[in-house]
């Protein structure tokens, strides 16, 4: 068994208006490569918080998070950015499409990156993949939210992550498409081995995960394995 991401005794604090705000606090838990995990809880009880945390989008105030065999905690914004690239996938509530970028050249972006050749052809595969091959030349504003959801997914998969974070990834969508994306997310984890971490409201998308941690008020109050048989 192999552990992709430890998290221990994490913390988050912001400071604004001179006021600290904690956001979350003792946060512990271990993560299995290539196992699915769903993440729950009211509004505001943090779960976007730990999401960008454990994806090394932020940096926690309190604790020690390792990913992939590196602690992120000492690493500095250009350091996080380059582990991002090269291990993680990460669907944004609100998307995070560049705007001045084609739905394809944001799919190329995380490619590009990395230098790998052949992107536009990986990031055509990746369009049709959501179905929206089609739509590549159109700008974020120019497709409706559930499509840049899916523009979204499909830059998320580009870099073939070790570890995909998908905050509400089918928060917009309608019954059939959420379908189609979550039949992505779980292919992708049977195929590729990646680990699936969401962020979810959706009870019977969780259900499908092997295990799911509850939140309340910034901390973890349960952590089930609800599919046994799931990765
Ligand atoms: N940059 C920030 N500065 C101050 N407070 C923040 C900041 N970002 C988030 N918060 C606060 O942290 C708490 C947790 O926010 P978070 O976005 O993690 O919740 P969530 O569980 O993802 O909620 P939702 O289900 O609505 O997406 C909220 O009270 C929020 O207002
Ligand atoms: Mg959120």
């Amino acid at each position: 068994m192999t552990i992709i991401l430890s998290i221990k005794n994490v913390g988050k604090t912001y400071q604004s208006g001179g006021k600290s705000l904690t956001v979350l606090q003792h946060i512990n838990f271990e993560v299995e490569a290539g196992s699915t995990l769903s993440i729950v809880g009211p509004s505001g009880s943090g779960k976007t918080t730990l999401l960008g945390l454990c994806a090394g989008l932020d940096r926690a105030s309190t604790g020690s998070i390792v990913l992939n065999g590196i602690p992120l905690d000492d690493l500095n914004e250009d350091e996080r950015a380059r582990v991002r690239n090269q291990h993680v996938g990460f669907v944004f509530q609100n998307f995070q499409l560049l705007p001045t970028l084609t739905a394809l050249e944001n799919v190329m972006v995380p490619l590009e990156l990395r230098g790998q050749r052949n992107s536009r052809t990986t990031a055509l595969e990746l369009l049709d993949r959501v179905g929206l091959a089609n739509r590549g030349h159109h700008y974020p504003l120019q497709l409706s939210g559930g499509e840049q959801q899916r523009i979204s997914i499909a830059r998320a998969f580009s870099n073939s992550p070790k570890i995909l974070f998908a905050d509400e990834p089918t928060g917009n969508l309608d019954a059939d498409t959420s379908e189609t994306i979550e039949h992505l997310l779980f292919n992708l984890n049977k195929e590729m081995g990646t680990t699936l971490i969401l962020v979810t409201h959706d009870l019977d998308l969780a259900s499908r995960t092997r295990r799911v941690i509850r939140m309340k008020g910034g901390a973890v109050v349960s952590d089930t394995v609800v599919q046994d048989n799931a990765l």
